[in-house]
């Protein structure tokens, strides 16, 4: 299995270095060869070569690779995130990885910020739809820098966009006997783009007669993630919206250093990242928490087919958890690399 990687910047080099001490020991204890290419994509390399992804990028990612993996893009030194762009969002857009699937799972009670909420409180899954909307960068400046500056951007939805990852999210429920699927939108006030959410929604709602189909504005979704996150077992929602609503997920699950990402085009060559940025000022200092690196690792081998592997690689984590084992996100001592030590240590074939 040939897995590209981009560690990017800041802790994302930090971080991925953890996630492929793991990936190796799965290979080790499984019996399994992972072929793992280190790929140079990032502020620094867009800084000396001017590249951010070469012509050929998009192409040799889906064609000789059958899985992406990336730590974090971002650097003070590129405010535009012109190298982030194209090398993340670029590659959702050009490999059509409409899926954003965002695990929301606390390990341990001590991590949530709510008050008496534990893990069977705490455990849903959002898609987050990853090739539309804001993001599509359909708009311009007009009279920018004056004080008649005028700003557009388009929130582009389609029929077909929308269509597939409400019906990923619904087969995703029943695959997974699951009974609940909520959409989100905010149909109330964005009323043409988001009418489309709403009639894609009450199509597909009949055809899965299992599930219990809710809708939510997302200003309630917010709040009611806050205050009963145990009613959400799928939540479905736009691009924009999924974003928001995926960093406070991992904030109900321990912070941002837990949250784990895949970004899918199911049957295609995948991309997984932890879903925390760059965080420059602790990058290299052995502070950053590799366990949503990992577990995106983990969404990666179950992607490929390996769920055995991925099962062994959450209980690994899930023990380092439980023991404290960690950084000073989830209350530990330990470093990032020592954190990663214990993790891939703890890997077992049950
Ligand atoms: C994420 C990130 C990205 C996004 C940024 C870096 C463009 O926040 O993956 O959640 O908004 O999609
Ligand atoms: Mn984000």
């Amino acid at each position: 299995m040939r897995i590209a990687l981009i560690p990017g910047d800041g802790i994302g080099k930090d971080v991925t270095a953890e996630a492929v001490k793991v990936i190796r020991r799965v290979g080790d204890v499984f019996g399994r060869s992972f072929d793992l290419e280190m790929l140079p994509y990032g502020a620094d390399y867009y800084l000396e070569t001017g590249i951010t992804l070469p012509p050929n990028g998009y192409k040799m990612l889906r064609d000789e690779f059958d899985a992406i993996y990336v730590g974090a893009l971002g650097d003070p030194r590129i405010p535009d995130m012109r190298h982030g762009r194209d090398i993340l969002l670029g590659t959702r857009f050009e490999l059509d990885l409409y899926v954003n699937h965002r695990p929301v799972k606390l390990l341990d009670e001590r991590l949530c910020p709510l008050k008496g909420r534990g893990p069977a409180d705490v455990n849903m899954v959002i898609f987050r739809e990853n090739t539309e909307s804001l993001y599509v960068g359909i708009g311009g400046r007009f009279k920018a820098g004056t004080e008649d500056e005028i700003a557009i951007q388009e929130d582009v939805n389609t029929f077909k966009g929308v269509h597939r990852i409400v019906k990923h999210a619904f087969e995703y429920a029943k695959a997974n006997g699951l009974t609940r699927v909520c959409m989100a939108d905010t149909s109330n006030a964005v009323t043409h783009a988001h009418a489309l959410w709403q009639r894609v929604f009450h199509e597909l709602t009949p055809h899965y007669p299992g599930i219990e189909a809710t809708h939510l504005f997302i200003d309630a979704l917010c709040m009611q993630m806050v205050k009963n996150p145990a009613q959400f077992q799928v939540i479905v929602t736009n691009n924009i919206f999924g974003d928001i609503i995926t960093d406070l997920g991992a904030q109900l699950q321990g912070g941002l250093g837990m949250a784990a990402s895949g970004n899918l085009h199911p049957g295609r060559t995948s991309l997984f990242e932890p879903v925390h940025g760059s965080a420059p000022k602790y990058a290299g200092k052995n502070v950053a928490n590799p366990v949503g690196a990992i577990l995106s690792a983990a969404l990666m081998l179950d992607f490929l087919g390996l769920k055995r592997e991925a099962a062994a690689v959450e209980a690994a984590v899930k023990q380092s958890v439980a023991k404290v084992q960690g950084t000073a996100e989830i209350g530990g001592t330990l470093g990032t690399r020592e954190t990663g030590d214990y993790i891939a240590g703890a890997v077992k074939d049950s």
